[in-house]
């Protein structure tokens, strides 16, 4: 049987903290992050964002990964161990399902990218810096269609043939330079004219930004940029070693993964103020905003191309390595827990993300009038995972470990070989008590408002 086979484990700290970091940073953070903070209040934003990821996104990194060593299992397994009931086979497939929603949609924003790249790479750097240019092309279905499907299918080879360990080589050399670009293009972002209000608008908090969405919104991005509250971590942590200190090498992750966000943050939301004199509604452009963006700032440089060209390769390459860990999660959980072979579980996820990735894709253009719960496919597939299924995740794993695992449980396990848990009070307080409260709050209010019931 499968589950018997020798468990492959990362070599060490650094190991896991590559794969981790190489998860945790992707389009969430380049893409993702910076249109929520623009949209939902700036400085206030990132203040509730930080203070988040401090505590709450903290507890549940620390809760995944000392879950996955303990059991050495993915979600599914990993519940199981603990009891056959409803509630364990209920929680751990909650977690792995919601990668697997993710993953269609995720390509599509992944064939942007690609589209993007090639634009560069053919010469079009006032073309695509156009206004309208971007609308133009995801209203177009069979072009967002061709990327999309270019995008899917060189990660699902890439799965299928297992060369994972190659790309966490390449992700040694990748990640810093991404890091060196988006410093250099922050620092050319923040220095134009105008510029300077977008940079208090995102760094200095503002109360009168505030509103309930700036929290709920926050947190569904922490769960998605960290990759928390969708069982990766589980998996990621049954791959670690018992000597490798949990409490160390999560706090890498986070570290790593914030900073891209900030600076990203700081590419993007200057340059809304020095292109469009911080215009309301470009602030609340959305999924936009970073193709609308990007491109004018690189129009303004005069050496644009050769920096379009490597911004978007190293966007690719930082999509591309979260895509593979949301596939790899998928076809393990099939090859795991249903016995399926390699080929026949990346065959399925294949024939699903064709099918969700399609209605998404095509959602902005010849399916424009279909909408779910009033939203477009791609925004309904992020706000589901993201709003609804990652909460319920995240409660399910708090209360599995409260009251059944037991906290110490947990602690042992982050203790193991004389590591450290220095901030286990916060941990203590954080799973018991506020986590669960938090999420529930969270889950009903993006219910209620989506059903109208509140208005938030
Ligand atoms: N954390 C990724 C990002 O910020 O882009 C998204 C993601 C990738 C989530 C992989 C989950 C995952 F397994």
């Amino acid at each position: 049987m499968n589950t018997e086979k020798q468990r492959s484990s990362f070599s060490g700290k650094i190991g896991f903290v590559l794969s981790a970091a190489g998860s945790a940073v992707g389009l969430g953070n380049i893409w993702r992050f910076p249109y929520l903070a623009a949209k939902y209040g700036g400085g206030i934003f990132l203040l509730v964002y930080l203070i988040l990821v401090l505590t709450f996104g903290y507890a549940m990194i620390i809760a995944e990964t000392a879950l996955g060593r303990m059991t050495r299992k993915s979600p599914v397994g990993a519940y199981a161990k603990f009891g056959r009931g409803w509630q364990f086979s209920g929680g751990g497939w909650i977690n792995a399902v919601i990668p697997i929603l993710i993953c269609p949609y995720y390509s599509v924003i992944g064939g942007w990218v690609c589209k993007y790249l090639a634009g560069y790479l053919s010469g079009g750097v006032q073309e695509l810096a156009q206004d309208g240019y971007f609308t133009d092309f995801i209203i177009n279905g069979a072009d967002v269609e061709f990327w999309f499907i270019l995008f899917s299918l060189a990660s699902l080879v890439i799965i299928y043939m297992g060369v994972q360990n190659g790309i966490e080589r390449v992700s040694r050399f990748m990640m810093p330079v991404l890091v060196l670009l988006a410093v250099i293009i922050a620092v050319y972002s923040v220095t134009r004219p105008g510029a300077l209000e977008g940079v208090k608008y995102f760094l200095i908090p503002n109360m009168a930004n505030f509103s309930w969405m700036t929290v709920v919104s926050a947190m569904g991005q922490m769960f998605y940029s960290l990759s928390i509250a969708m069982g990766i971590l589980v998996t990621f942590g049954s791959y670690m070693k018992k000597d490798v200190s949990i409490e160390q090498a999560t706090a890498h992750v986070e570290i790593f993964d914030t900073g891209i966000a900030v600076l990203a943050g700081l590419m993007i939301i200057p340059a809304v103020f020095a292109f469009s004199g911080g215009d309301p509604t470009m602030l609340k452009a959305g999924p936009s905003l970073m193709f609308i963006t990007m491109p004018k700032i690189f129009a303004s440089m005069g050496v644009g191309t050769p920096v379009g060209i490597i911004f978007f390769v190293l966007v690719l390459f930082a999509a591309l390595t979260s895509a593979l860990s949301l596939l790899e999660s998928g076809v393990s959980t099939f090859e795991d827990e249903l016995h399926w072979s390699r080929k026949k579980a990346t065959l399925f996820m294949g024939f699903l993300m064709f099918g969700l990735g399609t209605l998404s894709a095509l959602g902005y253009g010849p399916l424009s009038a279909v909408t779910v719960i009033g939203m477009q496919f791609l925004d309904f597939f992020d706000f589901l995972t993201n709003s609804v299924m990652m909460p319920i995740a995240a409660m399910a794993t708090c209360l599995l470990i409260v009251r059944v695992i037991g906290i110490d449980r947990i602690a042992e396990e982050v203790r193991e070989n004389g590591a450290p848990f220095r901030r286990k009070p916060v941990f203590d307080f954080m799973i018991k008590y506020l986590c669960p409260f938090f999420v529930a709050i969270i889950l009903f209010s993006s219910v209620g408002s989506v059903f109208g019931l509140i208005s938030m």
